[in-house]
């Protein structure tokens, strides 16, 4: 019997959608809300209001790509949280009202399990490759920044993560002393591709164990670029690809150093990148280069499964509804949900 699972993200800024048939995925949908760039930010109730208005176009868009009708589907599953109350809760109602009406179960979902699991998704016409358990994942995004090991579906442990700011957070802020547009990771990448990554040193952090630190790093390129704009006031015009590639390059070192930390202290030689910032292209290097020195077999997902999408929450509940896992309509979203 094939299981057919509706999935709904809506933690921050994207609404999406997406139907999977067993481990397959048939559709994904995503809206992208234009209205923050202006801002340089997320804007939480401006996103919520986005989503109320992106929610039912975007679920039909992926019934109807999936080339299903809706009494096919046998759960719905939604990002119970991490994320912005505002837009959790309109994932959340929905995810409520369309169980209700179809007499289906619900399954929430944490966010960053849906990273994890993106890995799993099959498509027709791909390889189809993934990870075997245990595995490490590299989790970065704009939110978080974890190393989790991972022995099943349904179980993990965070090894290690950061103690202040996430890896995303440390791109998006270097790029708005740049004066650059939100979200600054990719934008940081393209000008970095064209860049001298040796051009300027910034320090890194020494911080115990398996944890980062990225706050620092944020300070001292800030004092750093003050300091330099005293002497010359277009050196940020002068010298940008050279400040994204260092920057960069120091962001990448440093998660880099942890993986091999973490994969030498588990014995793990599994590796899995996951999140926003495994968009990246230099870390997509790094990761590649690291996997031929220290015989990792590595895992990157495919671009369009990094950043926040559906096909990894609608996976998840997958692997929820198959362990018996469903919510009760009593369920509330969890804007800081910590358990995976
Ligand atoms: O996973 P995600 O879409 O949302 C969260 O759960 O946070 O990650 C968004 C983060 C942002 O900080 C964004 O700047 C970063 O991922 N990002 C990148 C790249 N693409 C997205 N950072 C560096 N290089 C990229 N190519
Ligand atoms: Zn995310």
């Amino acid at each position: 019997m094939t299981v057919t699972i509706l999935g709904i993200e809506s933690s921050c800024d994207d609404t999406s959608a997406a139907v999977v048939r067993d481990e397959y995925l048939l559709s994904n949908v995503i809206a992208g809300q234009e209205v923050h760039r202006r801002y340089g930010g997320v804007v939480p109730e401006l996103a919520s209001r986005a989503h109320q208005q992106n929610i039912v176009p975007v679920v039909d868009a992926a019934i109807k790509d999936a080339g299903i009708s809706k009494s096919d589907i046998d759960a719905i599953a939604f990002t119970r949280g991490p994320g912005l109350m505002g837009a959790l809760l309109v994932g959340a109602s929905f995810a409520k009202g369309f169980a209700l009406a179809r007499k289906i179960p619900l399954l929430d979902v944490n966010h960053l399990h849906g990273h994890l699991l993106v890995h799993f998704l099959k498509e027709n016409g791909s390889a189809n490759r993934h990870p075997s358990f245990p595995f490490l994942c590299l989790l970065v995004s704009g939110g978080h920044t974890q190393i989790i090991r991972v022995t099943d579906y349904l179980k993990h442990e965070i090894l290690g993560q950061t103690i202040d700011d996430a890896a995303g957070e440390a791109f998006d802020k270097a790029a708005k002393v740049m004066g650059l547009s939100y979200p600054g990771g990719p934008v940081i990448d393209k000008l970095a591709a064209e860049g001298n990554e040796e051009a300027f040193y910034f320090s890194k952090p020494q911080v115990p164990g398996l944890d980062f630190s990225f706050s620092g790093l944020k300070t001292s390129f800030l004092y750093f670029l003050r300091d330099s704009l005293k002497q010359d006031p277009l050196f940020i015009e002068k010298h940008k690809k050279d400040l994204c590639a260092s920057l960069q390059r120091t962001i990448v070192d440093m998660l880099m150093e942890k993986l091999v930390r973490a994969s030498q202290e588990t014995g793990i030689r599994e590796i899995v990148l996951g999140g926003g910032v495994s968009a990246n292209s230099a870390l997509r290097k790094a990761a590649l280069q690291t996997a031929d020195k220290h015989r990792w077999n590595v895992f990157l997902p495919p671009l369009r499964y990094t950043t926040d999408n559906a096909a990894m929450i609608a996976i998840t509940g997958y692997y929820k509804y198959k362990a018996g896992l469903t919510a009760g309509h009593d369920v509330v979203p969890d804007a800081r949900m910590y358990e995976i």
